[in-house]
């Protein structure tokens, strides 16, 4: 074949591995920030056998890929309410040289920390704050309970009701200008929340159960209930083969309770969050490295939270392709109709599907391709 013919072909049907554009130089100025909160929400209350050891955590495994025994699995004894105060650490960041009215407050997913949304290694291909500091947003990234430099929680306690009492005090902290006394006396006029995985179920759960004019619109990836994670749930435990994270790396972790698990290696890792030939093996290993567990009742609670929001907001729902998580792999054909159920009322509602990547978006080689469709889609929605 003619050399140019087949450079062209090969183009234009994907077969180069092909790389988002890179950003150069973004202005920006950022600031750490620890936020006290305090906060009270309705508990749920580990039921189960704690963990004595790994073979514990195994014993789970099997029960779970044990026929007919999932579905029949009470993890709960019961709720309660509890209050608490914690330290929030986080992150704002916004373009040096204007004043955006329009704020992103992004929540991590498990086995990450809020440097998902800033990844310190080759910024300019992956930095989501980057890309949308670029754009004229300021972003707020933090830490949720448990992960990074936020308050350390007991395993079998740190749980998503916890975290959307956090988001929503987070809220309620930059709407009542706390954030501007930081930032040079800008107070955001809209709000718009974006998660990844279990940050989108922390910032969807609040959608469903708080006021829900309470922030301006939402940006929810690589989260479904009803596309595949259900079925799949069984064999992502098989994947990620969970162990006790203070036994996975104990120099790391050494400090975490049993509650607290974690993937085993980096090919578990890449098995559930990356598409194979869309991402540097190198950049998986650093964003491995940086990881944190996952505690067993943010895994439990995901199964116990109501998703159905009447807000009228403008939300979009934004995956990977290859989302093994929450698609088993394929979501095309499944993911809008999962999603769509879950906000009746949004005006703008969309669902996207970002071709050639897997769970996680921001270490996928096309990651600012994805970063693109998202800040269009706010613009669009006057955002
Ligand atoms: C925020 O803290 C991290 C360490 O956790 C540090 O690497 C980073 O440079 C700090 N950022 C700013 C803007 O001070
Ligand atoms: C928790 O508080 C809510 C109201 O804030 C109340 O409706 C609920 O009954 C309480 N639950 C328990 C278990 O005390
Ligand atoms: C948190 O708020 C509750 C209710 O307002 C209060 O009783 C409690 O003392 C506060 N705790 C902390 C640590 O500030
Ligand atoms: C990169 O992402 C953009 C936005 O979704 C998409 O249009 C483009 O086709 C993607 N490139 C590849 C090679 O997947």
């Amino acid at each position: 074949m003619d050399l140019l013919l087949f450079l062209f072909v090969a183009l234009f049907s994907g077969f180069l591995p092909a790389h988002g554009a890179e950003l150069r130089d973004v202005d920006k100025f950022c600031f750490n920030i620890t936020i006290p909160v305090n906060v009270t929400s309705n508990n749920f209350v580990f039921g189960l056998p704690k963990f004595s050891n790994n073979l514990d955590v195994t014993a789970l495994n099997i029960e779970f890929n044990t026929r007919g025994v999932a579905a029949a699995l009470n993890p709960f004894a019961g709720t309660h309410n509890e209050t608490a105060a914690y330290q929030i650490a986080g992150t704002y960041c916004r373009p040096s040289y204007n004043k955006p009215s329009t704020l992103l407050l992004a929540t991590h997913g498990a086995t990450l920390d809020r440097y998902y949304w800033h990844f310190p290694y080759q910024s300019s291909k992956y930095s989501f704050v980057d890309f949308v500091v670029s754009k004229g947003y300021s972003v707020l990234f933090y830490d949720r309970v448990g992960a990074g430099e936020s308050t350390k929680l007991n395993g079998y306690v740190s749980q998503i009701p916890i975290h959307v009492a956090v988001l929503e005090q987070l809220i309620q902290y930059v709407r009542s200008g706390c954030l501007s006394s930081y930032a040079g006396g800008v107070t955001p006029k809209k709000i718009v929340l974006v998660g990844h995985s279990l940050g989108s179920i922390v910032s969807n759960a609040l959608l469903a159960s708080a006021n829900p004019t309470i922030v301006d619109g939402a940006v929810l990836t690589g989260w479904s209930l009803n596309s595949g994670l259900l079925a799949g749930a069984p064999g992502i435990f098989a994947a990620t083969q969970l162990k006790i994270a203070n036994t996975v790396n104990p120099s790391r972790w050494g400090a975490y309770d049993n509650g607290w698990v974690t993937v085993i290696d980096i090919y578990s890792c890449i098995q559930l969050f990356y598409k194979i030939g869309s991402f540097d093996f190198a950049t998986a290993q650093l964003a491995l490295a940086s990881s944190w567990p996952i505690s067993i009742m943010e895994f439990f609670t995901l199964f116990a939270m109501n998703f159905v929001s009447q807000s009228t907001i403008p939300v979009l729902f934004f995956t990977g392709s290859n989302d093994m998580v929450i698609c088993q792999g394929d979501c095309n054909g499944v993911y809008a109709n999962a999603v769509a159920p879950l906000f009746p009322k949004s005006v703008g509602f969309e669902a996207y599907i970002q071709p050639n990547t897997g769970h996680i978006l921001t270490t996928a080689y096309n990651a600012t391709g994805g970063y693109r469709v998202i800040t269009d889609y706010l613009k669009k929605n006057g955002l």
